[in-house]
């Protein structure tokens, strides 16, 4: 390679990314767009001409990379935990007060408050300056890995600035959330309403829709930002969210501009005020104020529920309210036959979502609101949620309006209704009902449980009503001849569905828990059941007794659960989705008479054949914990070699300090 040509690519690269950052971060171009696009076109002819000059973090990358079949996933080193919500002040004061009660002090609390961005949660990752990959949120554990949509996003550095004051970190993962401005959001739509395509609800869903493009050439084209708000796993030296922003922000990040600290939990309320007058003159959608404690020991010292953190709260901005009239009132049945009632209106956009149904709960919710058909009802939506009718607009009554009662037959099979009496739902009785089998059968098959690809609702209602499937584990018997009589299901599709079934089966025991549809057992709880039993067989046969000693399972879980193991049919039911070849990967369970149960563990520097993720998933195998910064509540610093500050921190808090030998005895030497 000529050196010249080589340093000329480089010159460029670097110019690039300088102008990029002065551009699209600091707001303040040193160039024009025309010398931009110039030596972007320069560069883009050099890399084209000599095709080994390629790089992946050359900003020619932001014009997007080729287009891939279907996203990798991948695990978060540490989860992307979700937020508390508070929705009124008493809710906030309640946390603050819950704070120093178990920081055990009476002094006022240093809070960030932030905006609450309404976009999608991202994780980039660097190793030494460079962006590696990029991810979303996904399930909070594992999500899609977007790493060239995510390099078509200006806002998000490729490199790392170099920089007097900050080193740059050899490891760091930065989070933050991508958006859609208004504006941008508003020419999208009317270019797609031009083109006759479906203009997106919302500014989420369209920055959704952008970044989990499977063709990165169209995020590209999208007009996506980011802006961070913290760190993952990371080699940066900081003590507090504060100083993690500053140092951020000199690496070249995009750091909303009106996060501010307040001191006591009375000014961060102020600021929620300040912020909800000027909502609707920002550029952007925010739906809320995030208060997040500043100071890193804090945070450390009140940890995390396995949600989310206890030292940070969502201020949620109130809902956005519409009016509208109810059409007629329709009653879905669920998957554990649950009856509910939903009101179909005239459609109505509530915050620029058109909205048409509104879940009104149970029967009572509606004598207690007394919804009526043909009233006029003021609906409100807060977030993902299905909107909710608040009240009856009762001054607009024509005296038209007709009382509904609950059906005492199920409206799908019409069998005989009940009501259990600590329970405000009525419930079909008939397990057997199609309406139930339809909604086990999604999901069993949705993303969090077996995740099979390409069956959706229609595809399952239609497997269902032709009589294919009776119970969820008759899916692993279809054959190609039974699909092929479906309605739009050619050879292909078909053979598609088989493969995405025979794909399906291999699944981690949590997951496999969930997507038994126990009612009560959501993704948490299916976790605790899989951390906590050897096999399903261990499961099925756990008396109450037993499954209420847990941890987070109540006795109202543990009876589900146990009701759902009696059931002969349910047995039988998971006999043949396991006799199918379903193989269940359950993970080394600890013994419970592990010395490192319960115990937290920090890790620091390197340890020799073993890398972080190993060592932290012995210890958590075994029971332990892993942290990420050292507090009083750390038992064991675990240091390697070049161990960092944490080493002199566990030091002064007179944390017991192991090598890996030690540390390889404590864990009964078990290699990962
Ligand atoms: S902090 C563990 N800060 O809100 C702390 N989140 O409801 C979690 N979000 O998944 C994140 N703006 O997508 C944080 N300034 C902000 C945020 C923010 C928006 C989103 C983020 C998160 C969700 C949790």
């Amino acid at each position: 390679m000529d050196p010249e040509i080589l340093n000329k690519a480089e010159n460029l690269r670097q110019a690039l990314h300088r102008h990029n950052y002065r551009y699209y971060v600091l707001d303040d171009p040193e160039i024009s767009d025309a010398e931009y696009d110039r030596m972007m076109q320069e560069l883009v002819a050099l890399e084209t001409a000599y095709p080994e000059l390629a790089s992946p973090d050359s900003p020619s990358a932001r014009v997007g990379a080729a287009p891939s079949e279907k996203f990798e996933t991948a695990e978060h080193s540490l989860p992307m935990l979700s937020l508390d919500n508070g929705f009124d002040d008493s809710d906030i004061l309640d946390f603050d007060r819950r704070i120093k009660k178990n920081l055990d002090t009476d002094a006022d609390i240093l809070y960030t408050a932030e905006p609450k961005m309404d976009g999608l949660a991202v994780e980039l990752v660097y190793e030494k300056g460079r962006l590696i990959t990029a991810s979303t949120r996904g399930d909070g554990i594992r999500g899609e890995v977007i790493t060239a949509n995510a390099k078509t996003i200006r806002t998000v550095p490729l490199v790392l600035q170099e920089n007097k004051e900050v080193k740059i970190p050899a490891y760091l993962e930065v989070r933050g959330e991508v958006f859609m401005g208004l504006e941008c959001f508003r020419c999208l739509n009317a270019e797609r309403l031009k083109a006759g395509i479906a203009p997106f609800a919302n500014p989420r869903n369209a920055a959704a829709g952008s970044l989990r493009q499977l063709d990165p050439a169209v995020t590209a084209k999208r007009p996506l930002e980011i802006f961070c708000y913290g760190t993952g796993r990371s080699d940066i030296s900081s003590d507090s969210h504060w100083e993690t922003l500053e140092i951020l922000k000199k690496l070249g990040f995009r750091i909303n501009p009106l996060i501010r600290a307040r001191i006591g939990i009375d000014l961060c309320l102020e600021y929620y005020r300040e912020l909800g007058n000027r909502r609707h003159t920002l550029p952007y959608d925010i739906d809320g104020v995030v208060i997040k404690i500043d100071k890193y020991s804090w945070q450390q010292e009140l940890g995390a529920t396995a949600r989310s953190p206890r030292w940070a709260i969502a201020y949620k901005f109130e809902a956005i309210r519409s009016s509208t009239r109810i059409v007629s009132i329709d009653v879905q049945v669920g998957r554990t036959g649950a009856l509910t009632p939903v009101a179909i209106m005239e459609p109505v956009t509530v915050g620029g979502v058109t909205v048409s149904r509104a879940t009104l709960h149970n029967e009572d919710e509606i004598r207690r609101k007394d919804i009526r058909i043909g009233d006029t009802v003021l609906i409100q939506r807060a977030g993902d949620v299905i909107p909710e009718v608040v009240k009856v607009i009762v001054s607009v009554r024509t005296g038209q309006e007709s009382v509904f009662n609950m059906p005492s037959n199920c409206p799908v099979c019409a069998a005989a209704v009940y009501r259990d009496k600590d329970e405000a739902v009525l419930r079909c009785n008939n397990s057997n009902c199609p309406a139930q089998i339809k909604a086990r059968l999604r999901h069993f098959a949705s993303k969090a449980a077996f995740d099979i690809d390409g069956l959706g609702e229609k595809l399952a209602d239609q497997l269902v009503e032709k009589g294919l499937i009776a119970s969820y584990s008759d899916i692993f018997h279809l054959n190609n001849v039974q699909l092929q009589s479906l309605e739009r299901m050619g050879a292909k599709s078909a053979g598609n569905l088989i493969a995405a079934v025979e794909k399906s089966k291999k699944i981690s025991f949590s997951r496999f828990i969930y997507a038994l549809g126990i009612r009560h057992v959501g993704e948490n709880i299916a976790d605790i059941l899989a951390g906590r039993f050897e096999s399903i067989a261990q499961l099925s046969d756990a008396p109450i007794e037993l499954l209420e000693t847990i941890e987070g399972i109540g006795p109202e879980i543990a009876e589900s659960i146990r009701h759902f193991f009696e059931q002969d049919e349910n047995r039988k039911t998971v006999r043949r989705i396991l006799e199918s070849g379903v193989e269940i990967l359950v993970k080394a369970k600890q013994t419970y008479a592990s010395p490192i149960q319960g115990k937290v563990f920090v890790l620091t520097g390197t340890l020799e054949g073993m890398t972080r993720n190993e060592a932290k998933q012995i210890i958590e195998d075994a029971g332990g914990k892993v942290s990420s910064s050292v507090s009083r509540n750390t038992d064991y610093l675990v240091a390697g070699d070049d161990p960092g500050s944490k080493l002199e921190r566990a030091e002064s808090l007179g944390v017991q300090i192991i090598d890996k030998a030690e540390f390889l005895e404590l864990i009964g030497n078990r290699l990962p």
